[in-house]
């Protein structure tokens, strides 16, 4: 077991109707001008985001309001709700929508906290913030968890970089959490945010040594918690048990739980989708299924005892005699499952044919946004990820 720190200091209201507690909880904050940011038309269509200013207004705290955040979402947004909210005088960012939001409002809070500096400069790890506004949030989609987490993901539309910065100083302070709220989600979008939970629990879970035994079997309940939930979903979406415990399970993946003492984690996953999402602005977590399997069968000789225990405990095969073919059933366990919930298993299924160019060049910027390298199952390098992006077109 390696060494951790455990930081979560995000409070949890968790159940039906709970976002009508919002106002008391930025008051109980101490946030007295608040920044409502929100995504298309989702919370407006809904009524959440009428619910939402009410649950303000009853305690006489005075909102200012910016929707237009995109999945993906972009730095001229971000700047766009900085110039807004420093001529409000805004001291509480409150995001009322998913991952996008939520970090789109991370972003506003570093940006007012140090107004003199470019906040790009802290995606491109030029320097470290020091200070960040308050941010918390009403989540409508299970999947990101950046409502805990300390994680903060902008698009610069100018460049095409997705570039993340993470930093517990942007751990949001309260999420709100009613699972009915995710129940107009469309069928993919429900999916693809099964999928990213998933994935943040399993690219800290295939590491070299040093795993923990409670840690893992965290890890192996929520994913197999995820997976049955996932397929309820697929044809019942309106199911309130399976979508408060993804819900739930998408606080848990990514708030570091489902990491302690595993020593970091791998990421490849997310660094290689990163670059889709920002190239082909793809929906995240279907980017992941579709690079997935691909670094799996890359890396898995590499980290074998992780995936046959992966095959065995999650994805239920029996095991072999030989444990490359125990770890192979458990990949394609894991792609038959994808394709059961409709997420693609390959860059082809996720609709886009990029070409050699453009490998080349999302392989040289993955590697560049690493720092020359990245991976914990197996350590990986520029021309590895263009093996991997071939491997899934
Ligand atoms: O904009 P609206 O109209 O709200 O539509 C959104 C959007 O189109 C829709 N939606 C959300 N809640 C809904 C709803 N539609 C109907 N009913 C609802 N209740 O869903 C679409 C996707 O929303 P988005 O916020 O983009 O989803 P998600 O939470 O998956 O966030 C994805 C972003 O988070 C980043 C991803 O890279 C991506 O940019 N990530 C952030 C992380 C973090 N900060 O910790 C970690 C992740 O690994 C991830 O990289
Ligand atoms: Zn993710």
């Amino acid at each position: 077991m390696f060494h951790f720190n455990y930081y979560t200091p995000t409070k949890v209201i968790f159940g039906k109707a709970v976002e009508n507690q919002t106002g008391e909880l930025v008051k109980a904050f101490g946030g007295k001008r608040v920044l409502i940011h929100y995504g298309g038309e989702s919370a407006v269509r809904s009524g959440l985001l009428d619910r939402v200013k009410a649950a303000l207004d009853e305690q006489g705290i005075f909102h200012v309001e910016l929707g237009g955040v995109v999945p993906n979402p972009r730095l001229g947004k971000v700047k766009e709700g900085f110039a807004l909210a420093r001529e409000q005088g805004v001291d509480f960012l409150l995001a009322v929508g998913g991952g996008s939001v939520i970090d789109s409002a991370k972003a506003i809070a570093y940006a007012l906290a140090e107004p003199e500096h470019d906040v790009w400069e802290l995606f491109t790890h030029k320097r470290k913030a020091k200070g960040c506004l308050p941010v918390a949030s009403v989540l409508t989609i299970a999947a990101a968890g950046s409502e805990m987490s300390p994680s903060c993901v902008i698009t610069n539309e100018k460049t095409g970089e997705k570039r993340s910065y993470n930093d517990d100083l942007s751990r949001p302070r309260f999420a709100v959490m009613n699972p009915e709220l995710t129940m107009t989600l469309p069928d993919y979008q429900t999916e693809s945010g099964c999928t990213d939970i998933m994935m943040h629990t399993m690219e800290r879970y295939f590491t070299q040594g040093g795993n923990m035994g409670l840690t893992d079997e965290i890890a192996e309940g929520l994913l197999r918690t995820v997976m049955k939930c996932a397929e309820v979903l697929h044809t019942d979406p309106q199911n309130y048990e399976a979508r408060a415990e993804v819900m739930w399970a998408g606080a848990l993946s990514h708030n570091g739980l489902t990491g302690c003492g595993n020593n970091g984690g791998d990421f490849v996953s997310h660094g290689m989708e990163h670059e889709l999402g920002g190239m082909f602005d793809v929906t995240h977590g279907a980017g992941l299924a579709a690079i997935w399997p691909s670094w799996a069968r890359y890396v898995y000789k590499d980290c074998l005892p992780r995936f046959v225990r992966y095959g065995v405990q999650v994805m239920g095969v029996e095991p072999e005699a030989d444990d490359e073919l125990t770890a192979l059933k458990g990949i394609e366990a894991m792609e038959n499952f994808y394709h059961r919930i409709g997420m693609p298993v390959n860059l082809r299924e996720l609709g886009i044919n990029p070409t050699d160019e453009q490998i080349l060049e999302m392989a040289e910027s993955c590697a560049n946004a690493a720092g020359g390298q990245k991976g914990s199952a197996k350590v990986l390098r520029r021309q590895d990820f263009v093996k991997i992006y071939r491997m899934a077109r």
